[in-house]
């Protein structure tokens, strides 16, 4: 499409804060921002109804919302969201990865969900007026695995109990600046295998982004910390057999001959951009990408055998993060107790290109500042 053709993006106003965090608090949050606990200053918001459509783009003070007790959200869980970060370069300027990934992502997920479709430039458009009215919140170059975490979400707000997609829906981006995910940072995490529990079933939500499959996911969670886990490993809710995710990461193995393998995309696993940026940038690497059904034993047999060299999970949040232990019911093996080659050269080439230490040779990342 080109630029003539290509629909206007929403405008924003701008209603700032009278109230901003000052500037040692703010610094304060930034010295230590740890993962989603804290907020900016303000938040994109637009409205849709079904008469009027999407409009009325504002960036307003963060602050609580004000919600019908029968809004539809609330009762029948009609809700998406995405996750992507902001980060700050060298020369002072802001950039986005793959912003165009996450909003098509979040259309995807909102045709499942029956919600409104945010078209990708009015998804681009919220994210750089909140980043450009908060970008004093933007962690500095150079401060470790740091930026802001951009969280645009979407929820029915009509209150009505019947059971029918709502008429009247709220988009909202909030920015949360992160450090790592995980507080250990880079050392290998345990995974639990989910037996008791699915975490999505074909035809179901398992390939959009909605709170209701994070929400399935946290009794096997809590059931794998029970066990002295920090996440819990899905499998296929059919058979009980094969790979799937993690809830909130996808899953790599990679094998001593140079396999790069991952769990294939059967309509109930999430498509992660960073799973998708890894394929790629394994690929370049000379590895041997391979996307397919991945039986749990494969990974216990390939410990054994010693066929396996190492294993990683990836997503926006946890970036790549090193898997050691998989632990089941009445057994555990441990694929290697440090983070593995393969898994840090990856890393390292995605945050190269993340933070512009490295030439953006993909075109994946957005200048928003
Ligand atoms: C992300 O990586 O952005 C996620 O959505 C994972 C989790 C924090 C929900």
């Amino acid at each position: 499409m080109t630029n003539s053709q290509a629909p206007a993006a929403l405008r924003f106003s701008v209603q700032s804060r009278p109230d901003p965090a000052t500037d040692e608090a703010r610094a304060a949050v930034l010295a230590d921002p740890g993962f989603g606990t804290t907020f900016t200053d303000h938040m994109a918001r637009i409205a849709w109804t079904k008469e009027q459509g999407w409009h009325d783009g504002q960036i307003v003070p963060y602050g609580p919302i004000t919600l019908d007790p029968a809004a539809s959200v609330l009762h029948y869980g009609q809700e998406i969201f995405e996750g992507l970060k902001a980060f700050r370069h060298e020369d002072g300027s802001v950039w986005c990865f793959r912003p165009e990934a996450n909003a098509e992502r979040m259309i995807r997920s909102a045709e499942r969900l029956a919600l409104p479709t945010l078209s990708v430039p009015d998804f681009i458009a919220s994210i750089t007026a909140l980043v450009q009215a908060d970008e004093a919140w933007v962690p500095a170059y150079g401060t470790g695995e740091t930026s802001l975490y951009l969280r645009p979400f979407m929820f029915a707000t009509e209150a009505f109990l019947g059971v029918r997609p709502a008429t009247e829906v709220t988009y909202l981006c909030i920015a949360s600046p992160a450090g790592a995910y995980f507080s250990g940072g880079i050392s290998p995490v345990s995974l639990w295998i989910s037996t008791n529990y699915a975490r999505a079933g074909e035809g179901g939500t398992g390939a959009a982004k909605c709170g209701g499959n994070y929400a399935s996911s946290m009794a096997g969670q809590v059931e794998g910390i029970a066990h002295g886990c920090d996440q819990a490993v899905f499998l296929d809710s059919s058979t009980h057999t094969y790979i799937e995710e993690l809830g909130g990461m996808n899953l790599f193995l990679v094998y001593k001959d140079g396999r790069l393998v991952t769990p294939a995309l059967t309509g109930s696993i999430l498509e992660g951009v960073t799973r998708r940026s890894i394929m790629q940038l394994g690929a370049e690497m000379g590895l041997d990408v391979q996307e397919r059904r991945i039986p749990i034993q494969e990974w216990k047999d390939g410990v054994a055998s010693g066929e396996l060299a190492e294993v990683f999970a990836c997503g926006t949040a946890a970036v790549v993060t090193p898997v050691g232990r998989l632990v089941w019911e009445g057994g555990e093996c441990t694929v290697s107790t440090e983070p593995g080659e393969v898994t840090m050269k990856l890393r390292k080439t995605l945050l190269d290109i993340q933070y512009g230490r490295t030439p953006d040779s993909h075109g994946w990342l957005t200048r928003l500042v």
